[in-house]
């Protein structure tokens, strides 16, 4: 079964690893037309190739979320596959991390291009290149930490609070009934950015004992899993969601996301093949 919304094209930033590339296989395993992004070119037309095996029509540019020119230009060489369904402004780094009295304002500056800039680019062109007349969702990845101070992620807490803010504007000056923006935390998933988290000096991160007890314990997400409520938001979550911060491990997503995929006959085997194609593809990564 197919709606209307998974026929039309979605862009998703940052697919080359971890969640992005969790949602391009949920995506493509439902045989969504996508358009996928990151810097690694080899390793994003890897994902690529092995995503159109399943039958669903795919493309891959590699280009810096904070340069609009390379990511308009993927989006017009991206024009056959109809007009954008979806954004979702996943691409996203965490450094420099460290107190702020140390922190050197060009790794903030850069930091901020990545995960603020990248996001508002990502934003305009969803705007430009929408299907006249029909939904736009826009998905921004956010953070617990935009709205929770932790030590030594002053770059980091400071862009996820940007991309909120930036959300709710966004979001009350399309606010037209057919567009949908928001932000979402999507909880703490096993990625290399977990991975490189844990890895922290104290002295830079005071609170790493944290996220290695996490992982200890067995409570990190799995990508896949964490990206079956990023695909609703993307395919199919009311459009009168614009403008909130969705806690996607909240009780009240979990149980629409349970229902939605429910009602797919073959939801199952999707998902199966989902995470299929990402333990091949993050092997690689
Ligand atoms: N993992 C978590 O627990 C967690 C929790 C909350 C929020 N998030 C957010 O989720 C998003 C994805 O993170 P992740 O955990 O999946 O980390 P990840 O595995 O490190 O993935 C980050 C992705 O962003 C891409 N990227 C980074 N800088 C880019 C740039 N300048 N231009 C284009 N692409 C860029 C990377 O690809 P290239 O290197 O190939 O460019 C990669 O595909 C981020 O926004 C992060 O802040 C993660």
């Amino acid at each position: 079964m197919t709606s209307a919304a998974d026929s039309r094209l979605v862009l998703i930033t940052g697919a080359s690893s971890g969640i992005g590339l969790a949602l391009a296989c949920v995506l493509a395993s439902r045989r969504v037309p996508l358009l996928l992004t990151a810097r690694r070119r080899e390793l994003l037309e890897r994902v690529a190739g092995r995503l159109r095996h399943l039958g669903g029509a795919v493309e891959a540019h590699a280009v810096d979320v904070a340069d609009l020119r390379s990511m308009r230009d993927a989006l017009s060489a991206a024009r056959d596959l109809g007009g954008l369904s979806a954004v979702v402004n996943n691409a996203g780094v965490l450094q420099p991390i460290g107190p702020v009295a140390d922190t050197d304002p060009q790794a903030f500056e850069q930091h901020l291009r990545t995960n603020v800039v990248g996001v508002l680019n990502g934003m305009r062109l969803a705007l430009q290149f929408r299907g006249a007349g029909q939904p736009l969702r826009v998905v921004n990845i956010s953070s617990g930490a935009a709205t929770r101070a932790i030590r030594g992620w002053g770059a980091y807490c400071a862009s996820k609070a940007a991309v909120n803010q930036l959300t709710q504007v966004a979001a009350l000056e399309n606010a037209d009934g057919l567009t949908s923006i928001v932000s979402v935390a999507p909880g703490i998933i096993e990625t290399a950015m977990q991975r490189a988290i844990r890895k922290e000096d104290e002295t830079r991160f005071p609170d790493v004992g944290q996220f290695v007890t996490l992982k200890d314990k067995g409570l990190l997400l799995a990508p896949v899993e964490a990206a079956a409520a990023l695909a609703w938001l993307v395919l199919d979550a009311p459009l009168s969601l614009s403008g909130s911060f969705v806690d996607a491990r909240s009780a009240e997503v979990q149980e629409q996301v349970r229902a939605w995929q429910a009602s797919r006959e073959d939801g199952t085997a999707e998902m199966a093949r989902a995470q299929s194609c990402f333990d091949e593809l993050e092997a690689v990564a």
